[in-house]
């Protein structure tokens, strides 16, 4: 195993870093400082043929455009909707960063959009650190975010989020990986094999926030429960998709009691490659890429950002747990570490 650091490129004369960590196969992970974020997951297919099964950018720009869709960055210090961006937390009342409509989206600020420090961390992890101010896009407590990357001989990305703050706060981080397995730059999600472990999902508004209402999985194009095409239902319609967009909703996990458990597996048959996601939070959200342009020019040589073109599974609180008092969460506790735990571990079918 070993990690290499190289140089991404400049964004506004800051320099970017890549953190590229190797195992004894030769297939790799590279992070990069601008959002403690994963540039690239190198893992072979059925035949042992190495691709990158992850959408980004060759230019370290592209990544900080919210309409490219975060690609592979940490999000931070809440993922997903706030409604109106408000939220009582204490007794007190906060207003985040109002950036998408009357909600807040993503934390609302630029805390996905900087550089982060990185330090290498043995021979095969990393860690990069964000001090973020008591404030700070409208969130409590003076805060350091510490995102641990790891990874194994067994082809298994472990990330390990470790928070502290000198005040009691909420968090809700998540990465905003887009994946596709096909290694084929020609390819959608659609023929990807999906289940998810949950029954139910957040139910949510015409403008995807949450109602606190649980709608069940069953019966309905949201049913992942069992491996199937993500392609088979995508454009049925359903009260909680936006036409065109498809799946972009929470899953209500089984296990909301913080156990380190299966969420999800994907798998792409042609290329044999398959990949299960594991986490001790107790959502996870379903992006296909619906909402980004067909017509994006952009991405990794040839393997262009666009519509559908990678599936994101995004491990965390549900969507305005803030407000739904009904909805798992745990917080923050003054001068205590809090941590959580996602994994993707690669293999072949
Ligand atoms: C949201 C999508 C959004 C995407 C990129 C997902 O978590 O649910 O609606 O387009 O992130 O910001």
């Amino acid at each position: 195993m070993s990690v290499t650091k190289s140089l991404f490129g400049k964004l506004n004369e800051e320099e970017i870093f890549f953190y590229t960590i190797t195992n004894k196969s030769g297939a790799s992970v590279t992070l990069q400082t601008l959002g403690a974020g994963v540039h690239s997951i190198c893992v072979p297919d059925k035949n042992g043929a190495l691709a990158d099964v992850v959408l980004g950018f060759d230019n370290p720009g592209d990544y900080v455009n919210p309409d490219y869709g975060y690609q592979g960055l940490t999000v931070g210090r809440w993922a997903n909707r706030i409604r109106d961006g408000k939220f009582t937390f204490e007794g007190k009342e906060y207003t985040a960063l109002q950036n998408q409509g009357t909600w807040t989206l993503h934390g609302g600020g630029r805390f996905s959009f900087t550089t982060w420090e990185a330090e290498v961390n043995g021979e095969n992890s990393v860690i990069f650190s964000r001090f973020s101010p008591d404030g700070e896009d409208g969130f409590p407590g003076n805060m350091t975010f510490k995102v641990i990357y790891t990874f194994t001989d067994d082809n298994t990305l472990r990330i390990d989020y470790c928070i502290t703050s000198d005040k009691n706060t909420v968090a809700n981080p998540t990465n905003h990986t887009y994946f596709n397995l096909s290694g084929n730059d020609g390819e959608t999600v659609e023929n990807h094999w999906l289940m998810i472990n949950a029954d139910y999902f957040t139910e949510t508004d015409s403008s995807q926030l949450a109602t606190g209402e649980l709608g069940e999985v069953k019966g309905t194009m949201m049913d992942f429960t069992t491996l199937h095409k993500i392609g088979d239902n995508i454009d049925v319609p359903f009260r909680a998709c936006i036409g065109d967009v498809g799946y972009d909703n929470n899953y209500c996990l089984r296990n909301t009691e913080g156990r380190f458990e299966l969420a999800a597996v994907l798998e792409h048959r042609e290329s044999g490659r398959k990949m299960e996601v594991y986490t001790d939070l107790p959502g996870i959200q379903l992006y296909c890429g619906g909402w980004l342009s067909r017509n994006n020019t952009v991405g990794k040589g040839t393997s262009l950002v666009t519509y559908r073109r990678g599936v994101a599974l995004e491990t965390q609180f549900y969507p305005d747990a803030l407000n739904i008092a009904d909805f798992p969460l745990w917080t923050v506790k003054a001068d205590e570490p809090f941590k959580t735990t996602t994994e993707f571990r690669f293999s072949t079918l």
